[in-house]
């Protein structure tokens, strides 16, 4: 296998994706590993949870500076410090500038917790609801500028219930969330998903096996 691609996660949070990550990081032949876990909420509960698993973490709380260039400045610096490939967002709640956006094109993922481009922003799994939708799920892309969107790299579906709550549809999508994340930073690390004229396109052809979870690889 070539060399595992370095992966710097971004959270801001309780880190159950991150979680994830760690654990599919594990694997002798998965294509990453991830080197730093940063926070910009010091009492992140993911950040203990990072540590636990020997991984180095690093608080860069954003209210401490004057700009969010600045912000911004610090957490490129100590991205780059770690010598990370790929970034991957998860739950960090920071909005971040186009400056920092295009320095990392292509190379910093994010997990969403709807069928983009449906339901952006927060209380995704309220305005599903709302809107009747029958058929929910998340999505892994790329970072644009723009909040929540960029190239799709995968996408899970799950049903939405009659009598769901938001709680109840949240984890419902959380646990899709757990099992799309590993497999969208495995198809971009190890160079199987590259993007092309803004869409994700995937080196092997697919094949449908299976109608809740895409790309449709074995
Ligand atoms: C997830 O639902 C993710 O899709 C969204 O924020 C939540 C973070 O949860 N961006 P966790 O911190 O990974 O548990």
């Amino acid at each position: 296998m070539s060399a595992r691609k370095r992966i710097g996660v971004l959270i801001s949070g309780r880190g159950s994706n991150m979680s994830t990550l760690i654990d599919a990081c594990k694997k002798p032949d998965y294509p990453a590993e991830i080197t730093i876990v940063i926070s910009n909420q010091s009492e992140a509960p993911g950040l203990q949870i990072a540590a636990r698993s020997g991984i180095p973490t690093h608080i860069i709380d954003h209210k401490i500076y004057p700009t969010r260039e600045a912000f911004e400045a610090d957490l490129d610096a100590a991205l780059k410090q770690a010598k990370i490939d790929l970034i991957c967002n998860a739950g960090f709640m920071r909005l971040l500038t186009n400056s920092f956006v295009e320095g990392w094109r292509d190379r910093q993922l994010n997990i969403h917790p709807s069928l983009l481009p449906a339901f952006k922003g927060l209380h995704t799994h309220e305005r599903a609801i709302e809107a009747g939708v029958k058929i929910s799920g998340c999505t892994v892309h790329f970072v644009r500028t723009e909040m929540d969107s960029g190239p799709i790299i995968a996408q899970a579906a799950v049903p939405v219930l009659p009598d769901d709550t938001a709680d109840d549809l949240a984890s419902r999508v959380l646990e899709a969330e757990h099992k799309l994340y590993p497999l969208a930073l495995k198809l971009v690390a190890s160079g199987e998903a590259h993007v092309e004229n803004e869409r994700v396109g995937f080196k092997k052809s697919q094949t449908v096996h299976g109608p809740y979870i895409a790309p449709w690889f074995d």
